[in-house]
């Protein structure tokens, strides 16, 4: 409170509301890190502060994630972890996110120190629950699905932010229905928030020293969906593109079925939009895309690729992939690795097949052993290891256009950033290069990095597209 606000308050005897510590702990993808920010701007106007120190903490907060076993798992460790937190110094202990919507009143009467279970549509109010808890006593739980989409409304920051990218969520929910995803249970149909508040929530951004947005949503393609205003995603893109001090886009995830002649054309036309794109294919096997329910082919898919390469030859892909799928044979995933050697992804996010209470794949009768799956998954990620090594050195030697992120974790001496392709680079530099384009000459590839030097922007070697269009 401001020192005037404060002596105010003081001689009208209104008592400073006291400032309170939250912790946040992020599980999962993009939209759950998304939401952890969306609590903690929501937090502030509560008095509540974010520290990064459990022990300091009157409220500490479990955002999960439950598309696999692994990270569900997680949730249960961690409350583990913080019970004694509550019994020392009484701090309040809640679930968020897709555990606590899939879960509900199940992890209250599980883990009876467990405050509060708040699901993924409930977020905003979560000042009422805590004032519940603190004032009442009581042990909430709330997860029912709002189809009036409030739970996306925006929650703007209230002072300059010190980083350089930000996620956006733009669309929430799936209604795909993969037979292996639980994320149409736990996230619910999908959603899309206006154009106008995406749009003013970007521009807020970019005045606060954002230069790079990634707009999120479990299928951005779908955005638009079930709005009153005709728009569709390219034609979101091309509106942020518009938007002065932003220097960069990116979005994700796309489902291949509906990604649209006209959104791959918005790579050679809109210059903010970075050369990358994250299209999970999931198998190889027409068979076994058939069983996902994923509505498109091994063919078809490749098809996708060559379109994207030919409107944008530079393009970075990247994708998710699943083995071990229910009726996975070796002939299936062979197919897989055929489509991983075609496509040459710049790098791959693989996974075991995890079965999840509720979706249809789980009632599949032919399950793929443990030990199979580990071995398919060890094979496949040795060829990718090699496929992204040498993505990596085909830059050797070139200069790419560095977006600089902070300060690198090796070394005082470098600073980080990423290329428009979303490969980390790291080159000697200071913090005054912080949210500035500049352009790096790669001198060595790592297997999930690159080392430069930074160069000049008039260098005639300049290969990456659009050098000339920014300030540096
Ligand atoms: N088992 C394994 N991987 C899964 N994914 C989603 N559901 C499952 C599951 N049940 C993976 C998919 C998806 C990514 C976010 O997680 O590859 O694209
Ligand atoms: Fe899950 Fe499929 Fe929707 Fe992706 S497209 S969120 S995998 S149901």
């Amino acid at each position: 409170m401001p020192a005037l606000q404060r002596e105010v308050a003081r001689l009208l005897g209104v008592r400073e509301p006291v400032e309170k510590r939250v912790y946040i702990e992020t599980y999962g993808c993009q939209m759950n890190e998304y939401d952890t920010e969306r609590i903690l701007r929501l937090l502030k106007g509560s008095h509540y502060l974010e520290t990064k120190d459990a022990q300091e903490a009157d409220f500490i907060l479990i955002n999960t994630c439950s598309v696999r076993e692994k990270p569900e798992h997680k949730v249960y460790s961690a409350l583990g972890r913080f019970k004694w937190l509550k019994e020392k110094r009484g701090a309040i202990i809640g679930v968020a996110g897709c555990v606590a919507q899939q879960e509900g009143d199940r992890l209250l009467d599980r883990v009876p120190y467990l405050d509060m279970v708040i699901g993924t549509h409930a977020i905003p109010m979560l000042p009422q629950l805590l004032q519940k808890i603190e004032f009442f006593g009581q042990r909430v739980c709330e997860t029912g699905f709002d189809p009036e989409g409030n739970y996306l409304k925006t929650i703007l920051p209230q002072k300059p932010l010190d980083k350089v990218k930000s996620y956006v969520t733009i669309m929430q929910g799936c209604d795909h229905f993969c037979s292996y995803c639980i994320v149409p249970y736990v996230r619910g149909r999908e959603k899309s928030r206006s154009s106008r508040e995406i749009i003013e929530e970007v521009e807020h951004l970019a005045e606060m020293g954002v230069k790079e947005v990634c707009l999120l949503g479990q299928n951005v393609n779908g955005y638009g969906k079930g709005l009153e205003e005709e728009i569709r995603f390219p034609g979101l893109l091309h509106r942020i593109n518009e938007i002065e001090g932003l220097h960069r886009i990116r979005f994700t995830t796309s489902h291949p079925a509906d990604l649209s002649g006209e959104l791959i054309q918005a790579f050679s036309k809109l210059p903010k939009l970075c050369e990358h794109i994250h299209l999970p294919f999931q198998s190889g096997s027409d068979r076994i895309l058939k069983a996902m329910h994923r509505g498109y082919t091994k063919e078809s898919y490749l098809e996708k690729i060559d379109c994207l390469k030919k409107a944008c030859p530079s393009i970075a892909l990247t994708a998710d992939v699943i083995v071990g799928f229910p009726g996975e044979e070796e002939k299936d995933f062979e197919e897989t690795l055929d489509l991983l050697k075609k496509v040459r992804f710049d790098d791959l996010f693989s996974f075991k097949y995890s079965q999840r209470k509720g979706t249809r794949a789980a009632q599949f009768m032919d399950k793929v052993e443990e030990k199979v799956k580990q071995d398919r998954l060890s094979i496949l990620q040795e060829i990718q290891k090699g496929i992204t090594l040498q993505k990596n050195q085909e830059l050797e030697g070139r200069v790419e256009e560095v977006l600089v992120e902070g300060r690198s974790k090796q070394s005082d001496q470098d600073v980080t950033g990423r290329t428009r392709s979303n490969k980390i680079v790291n080159f000697e530099g200071n913090l005054e290069l912080l949210g500035k384009l500049v352009y790096v000459r790669i001198k060595k590839a790592c297997p999930h990095s690159l080392r430069g030097e930074i160069t000049s922007a008039q260098d005639p070697s300049i290969c990456n597209l659009r050098s000339a269009i920014y300030n540096m």
